[in-house]
């Protein structure tokens, strides 16, 4: 079963955010979707044709990794932006982030610093799924750092297609217009 792009056109005229930067973003993962297509139909025509072993096996495999959750990140993130004003801290999310990480705005300032880590990646905020504990995770491109089976909560780009146009080097500025956009509901809808 082939995997279809959402529309996430009701994101253009999001505050901070210009139509240049989203109908680019929104192209790029289209292209994420195509290609995760792409290599998994290889993969599927490579098994039957009986390729299982070659050196383009391997490597169509690794890829994987890489277009997959190249997809399906920009639709968490995608999905976590559209909302207004900031998260009521004595709902579930808000207590739970105060009980994991001594407060709201201990949460934060992490969540921010390790979104400005140097490097092309993600900032997600993930619950573990085994002790239900939040913690605040770097991921490299897309594919390096997810901890095994744990849920993604909050995901923000910081690949430099997804600021660049709006905020030149200006990542932090590019995290405050992210923190105004965040849609709360979404994200506490995502919390087990
Ligand atoms: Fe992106």
């Amino acid at each position: 079963m082939a995997y279809t792009a959402n529309d996430y056109s009701n994101l253009i005229g999001m505050e901070g955010f210009s139509e240049t930067l989203l109908t680019n973003h929104f192209t790029l993962y289209q292209g994420y979707v195509t290609n995760t297509n792409k290599v998994m139909d290889t993969l599927a025509a490579m098994l039957k044709e009986g390729k299982v072993g070659t050196p383009e096996y391997a490597e169509l495999k690794r890829r994987v990794g890489f277009e997959f959750n190249g997809m399906r990140l920009h639709e968490y993130y995608f999905g976590n932006l559209d909302g207004q004003g900031a998260l009521d801290q004595s709902g579930k999310l808000g207590r739970k982030l105060a009980e994991d990480f001594g407060s709201y705005e201990d949460w934060e300032k992490d969540f921010r610093g390790t979104g400005a880590i140097r490097g092309i990646g993600w900032t997600i905020l993930y619950q573990d799924n085994v002790i239900g504990k939040l913690f605040n995770q770097w991921i490299n491109e897309h594919e390096t750092g997810h901890p095994a089976g744990c849920i993604p909560i909050l995901v923000m780009d910081v690949f430099e297609h997804a600021f660049i146009t709006d905020y030149g080097l200006k990542r932090a500025d590019y995290i405050a217009a992210f923190f105004k956009n965040i849609n709360w509901g979404v994200v506490e809808g995502r919390l087990k």
